[in-house]
């Protein structure tokens, strides 16, 4: 047997070995321990809380074109259900055609995320939701305007008065924001086969996935990308060949934030293509490999990036079913 084959090898005998219950689990279950199984719904805010009418509410503004200027654009054109809600292009297209300078991050799991933004401008969903439909290049539109054009239709302002009852006045910008970061908390993407193997089905990973496991916490990238929606929330120097954004320190100011990015989620990595702050790669195999140069220094073989982007595969989860709303 030639040294080549031996990983292969390993790799289904691991396998051959978990089905049969033979393994030893306590190294498997030492790295196990690196991991958490995404809940079924993240932290809600004491001041937000979720109800069935709000999140009803939520989803049709989140499909709702006509709080755009051009009347076209919804947070769904760019967040897409059928794109992995997010939108397969390098860089988002707004208002008039225009291409801004970031990708669009994928919504699910946002809730999870302890800032929203490449560079973690806003803290939570409801300072998020309200940025969107008043940049240029995004919505373009005045909240003013947003409100009177809500305001026109008796739909809307049963399901406001539904969703905020104590309020008089339901039909405002910041119930606005509150009903879309209460929809948003339901974008959830539980049992992954990481996250089903973690609950104990050995065979919810391939043998080439549990290795891709390992190498994930012992090369450090576990470091950055932990936690339930594996991101550590935090902000890292990241440069992009060509680009000239300079992340963090737009929102700071501060030297040590230059080029610095808040670490995305892994969840759903494989169908939320292409990648980075830039959207300038196309594929894991490449974003994989740019992260073990950049950010640990290094070089992996092609069949270390094999078992890692396998490994990122095993981060998909069940996609939320959501209806689509029939609007006004
Ligand atoms: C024109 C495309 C476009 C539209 C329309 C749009 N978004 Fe986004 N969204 C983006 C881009 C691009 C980013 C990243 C911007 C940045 O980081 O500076 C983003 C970021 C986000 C984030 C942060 C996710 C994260 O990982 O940090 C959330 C949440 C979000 N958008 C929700 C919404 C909601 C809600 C709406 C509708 C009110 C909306 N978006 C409309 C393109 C769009
Ligand atoms: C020092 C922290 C850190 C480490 C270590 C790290 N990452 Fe990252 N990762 C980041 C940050 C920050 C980004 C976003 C970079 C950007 O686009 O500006 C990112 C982005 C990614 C992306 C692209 C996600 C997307 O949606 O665009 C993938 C895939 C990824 N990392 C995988 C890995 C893997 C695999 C390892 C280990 C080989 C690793 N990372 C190590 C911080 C880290």
């Amino acid at each position: 047997m030639t040294p080549r084959t031996l990983p292969g090898f390993y790799a289904s005998a691991l396998v051959l070995a978990l089905s049969a219950g033979a393994v030893q689990s306590d190294t498997l279950a030492d790295y196990m321990d690196f991991f958490e199984p995404l809940p079924h719904l993240p932290p809600i805010p004491a001041d937000n809380t979720m109800t069935p009418e709000k999140i009803e509410l939520g989803k049709m503004l989140f499909f709702e074109p006509r709080i755009s200027a051009s009347g076209v654009i919804s947070c769904a054109t760019c967040h897409n259900p059928a794109l992995g809600w997010s939108d397969r292009i390098p860089r988002a297209v707004g208002h008039g055609g225009q291409v801004g300078e970031r990708n669009t991050p994928t919504v699910l799991n946002s809730g999870f995320l302890e800032s929203q933004f490449w560079d973690g401008r806003e803290p939570d969903l409801e300072g998020q939701a309200l940025g969107p439909i008043q940049a240029d290049i995004e919505m373009n539109m005045t909240l003013a305007e947003a409100i009177e054009r809500l305001k026109a239709f008796e739909i809307y302002r049963q399901h406001f008065a539904e969703a905020f009852p104590d309020d008089p006045d339901p039909i405002n910008p910041g119930n606005v924001a509150l009903a879309i970061a209460t929809f948003e908390r339901t974008l959830n993407t539980p049992n992954s086969p990481l996250d089903r193997f973690l609950r104990g089905d050995v065979q919810a990973m391939t043998g080439r996935q549990v290795e891709g496991m390992k190498l994930f916490v012992d090369a450090g990238c576990v470091a950055c990308h932990g936690g339930p929606a594996l991101t550590d929330s935090n902000f890292h120097r990241f440069e992009l060949p060509g680009s000239r954004d300079e992340g963090r320190f737009l929102v700071t100011g501060d030297e040590a934030d230059r080029f610095a990015f808040r670490t995305p989620t892994l969840r759903n990595v494989a169908v939320t293509y292409p990648y980075f702050n830039n959207g300038s790669v196309d594929n894991l195999h490449d974003a994989v490999q740019l992260m073990g140069q950049q950010m640990l220094g290094q070089d992996f073989t092609e069949e270390e990036l094999d078992s890692l982007v396998d490994f990122m595969h095993a981060l998909t989860g069940e996609m939320p079913r959501v209806e689509i709303p029939a609007l006004p």
